[in-house]
């Protein structure tokens, strides 16, 4: 285990903020957690993964603690449903490709997901069609209350769309490790029309003939096509979530599209159960006019307007607040929809 004090974050989230924290800790293994005297840390404590879905919103005046556990473990490899044990340090996109290497299936849409194994679970990352809690059996935690392990079934973690039981836990449970569970029966989603157009499928091919790998890499090109790389632009990628709505406001949007933007609009959207509908933020900023809007170093992205970049590579935390103030105004003067940030605030 590290402990460092007044620790630079620089390198510690992928939007490039330049901020410190008091007290910030590495550890390699869970034991390691157990061995920790909570009650002399800074406060307030929180755990972070690989720091690209954070902002800092400025200095953290606590203890932020980071996990270095990083094994990948194939528990039965014997039975069609392989289960596959990570440690929460590990890269995600690392267990993927792994998993992909091997031929299993579930894993392959996820692919490219910035950050770690642990917040993917706490976060639920998704993309194309896939939710990394359908590929998850169980996740166990260190009660931070308890100062035990625990261990949590999937029907226990409250999942919802890039929600969870630990995003409200106020840091009570950190995750040690994911057990997921791929396939080796031959299963590619391809419902996205980006995916099946980046694997150049017709709209009849059932793809019977694909691997893991040859999606994984289809979804990588598909992704770096619309995304910064934050490794060139610092960013944390989605920065709003996609508003949910009823059909009454829904069909309110299409009416104001239809007034602002002609008769011809379409908006686009995704029918969810229960009456709602899920509409692109992405779209509704587009229509804002924000594509490519400055606050200081920060801007909305122009490929992908879901995206708030650190344009000038030296945005702080306030041109980023100020830049998630204007986009929500815009969209709710426009449309009346409420958009919230998909990143945390910390
Ligand atoms: N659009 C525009 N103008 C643009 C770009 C997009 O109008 O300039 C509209 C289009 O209608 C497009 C729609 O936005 O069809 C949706 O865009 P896209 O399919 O690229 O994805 P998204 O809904 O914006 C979500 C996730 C992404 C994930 C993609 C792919 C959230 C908050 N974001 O974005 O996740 O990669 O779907 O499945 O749900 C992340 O969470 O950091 C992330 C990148």
């Amino acid at each position: 285990m590290k402990e460092y004090t007044d620790y630079d974050l620089s390198g510690a989230n992928t939007f490039r903020m330049k901020v410190r924290c008091a007290r910030y800790i590495q550890y390699d293994n869970a034991k390691e957690l157990e061995s920790i005297d909570w009650d002399s840390l800074p406060r307030p404590v929180r755990h972070i993964g690989g720091g690209s879905n954070l902002l800092f919103t400025g200095d953290f005046p606590g203890t932020l603690l980071h996990s270095g556990i990083s094994y990948v473990k194939y528990v039965d490899m014997g039975f069609d449903d392989v289960p596959v044990m990570a440690g929460a340090g590990v890269r995600f996109d690392d267990f993927v490709e792994n998993v992909c290497r091997n031929g299993l299936w579930g894993a392959e849409n996820l692919s490219g997901i910035p950050g770690e194994v642990g917040a993917a679970a706490v976060q639920n990352i998704g993309a194309y069609g896939v939710e990394v809690k359908d590929i998850i059996k169980g996740v166990v935690c260190f009660d931070t209350r308890t100062r035990s392990m625990v261990k949590f079934q999937t029907c226990e973690c409250d999942y919802g769309y890039r929600d969870s039981l630990f995003k409200h836990s106020d840091g009570r449970y950190i995750v040690t490790a994911v057990l997921f569970r791929v396939s080796r029966v031959h299963g590619p989603r391809l419902e996205y029309k980006g995916v099946r157009e980046s694997l150049g499928l017709g709209p009849e091919d059932s793809g019977e003939s694909l691997t893991p790998m040859q999606v994984r890499e289809a979804v990588m090109s598909l992704r770096n096509s619309k995304l910064p790389d934050p490794e060139v632009l610092g960013s944390a990628g989605s920065y709003f979530k996609n508003p949910v709505v009823d059909a009454v406001t829904f069909a309110r949007v299409i009416d104001i599209a239809r007034r602002e933007f002609g008769a011809d609009v379409t908006v686009p959207h995704f029918i969810l159960g229960g009456g709602m509908v899920k509409i692109p933020a992405a779209w509704l900023i587009d229509r804002c006019g924000l594509k490519g809007v400055r606050e200081g170093g920060a801007a909305v992205y122009e490929r992908q307007p879901l995206v708030i970049v650190n344009a000038s590579g030296s945005a702080t935390p306030s041109d980023v607040l100020a830049l998630e103030t204007r986009v929500i105004a815009g969209v709710r003067n426009r449309f009346g929809i409420e958009l919230h940030p998909e990143v945390e605030h910390l």
